[in-house]
């Protein structure tokens, strides 16, 4: 390799290494406060339930305004899934899954709603507008009384139909 060359590949090593070494500069440190805003999951048994409680007839009102255009008067279905009802899952595999007769967790009805509800504008409500949807929901189905506020004590208590109906992937996380 002559001088010329030796140089031009010792700068162009020079550069990139140089590069490297500063790193691509991107983000920012992120702090517990903004984590929090995204770590919004919430498993079978309720850990990480926010305060805040709401009964049925409280649910009931808000879902006429926010909800029924797409899953219909009292939860009936509409363009969207029904939040009521549903045959029984020994019907056959091709069964509709619904609320009552498949989700294993009472809990989930209230992180679905929180993180995707309403559809066109998730993340809006408040978490008590949350308990009162998922209480009302709840209650259409029969699973609490007409009167049971759902708050994090209370909710993850309400044991679904289809609770025996999975075989868990991770029996030690539930
Ligand atoms: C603009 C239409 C729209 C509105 C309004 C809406 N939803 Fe939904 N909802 C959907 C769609 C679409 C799905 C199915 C999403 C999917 O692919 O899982 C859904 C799914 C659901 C499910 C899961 C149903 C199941 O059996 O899997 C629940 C529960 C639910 N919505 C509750 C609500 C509640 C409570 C409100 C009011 C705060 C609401 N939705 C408002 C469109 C809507």
């Amino acid at each position: 390799m002559s001088t010329h060359k030796l140089t031009a590949a010792l700068s162009i090593f020079a550069v990139n290494f140089g590069c490297l070494a500063a790193g691509p500069n991107l983000g920012k440190p992120i702090d517990a406060a903004e984590i929090a805003a995204w770590d919004i999951s919430i498993p079978p048994d309720g850990t990480g339930l926010p305060p805040g409680s709401g009964t049925p007839a409280q649910g009931a009102s808000i879902y006429a305004q926010k909800c029924a255009a797409c899953h219909g008067e009292n939860g009936k279905g509409a363009a969207n899934a029904a939040v009521v009802g549903g045959a029984a899952l020994t019907n056959g595999i091709d069964t509709v899954k619904t609320i009552a007769n498949f989700w294993p967790y009472s809990t989930t009805l209230f992180d679905f709603i929180r993180r995707a509800m309403p559809y066109q504008q998730p993340r809006t409500l408040t978490n008590d507008e949350v308990y009162a949807l998922t209480a009302y929901i709840l209650a259409l189905n029969k699973l609490i009384g007409e009167n049971e506020a759902m708050n994090a004590q209370t909710l993850p208590k309400v044991k679904m139909p289809n609770r025996d109906g999975f075989i868990p992937r991770f029996p030690d996380k539930l």
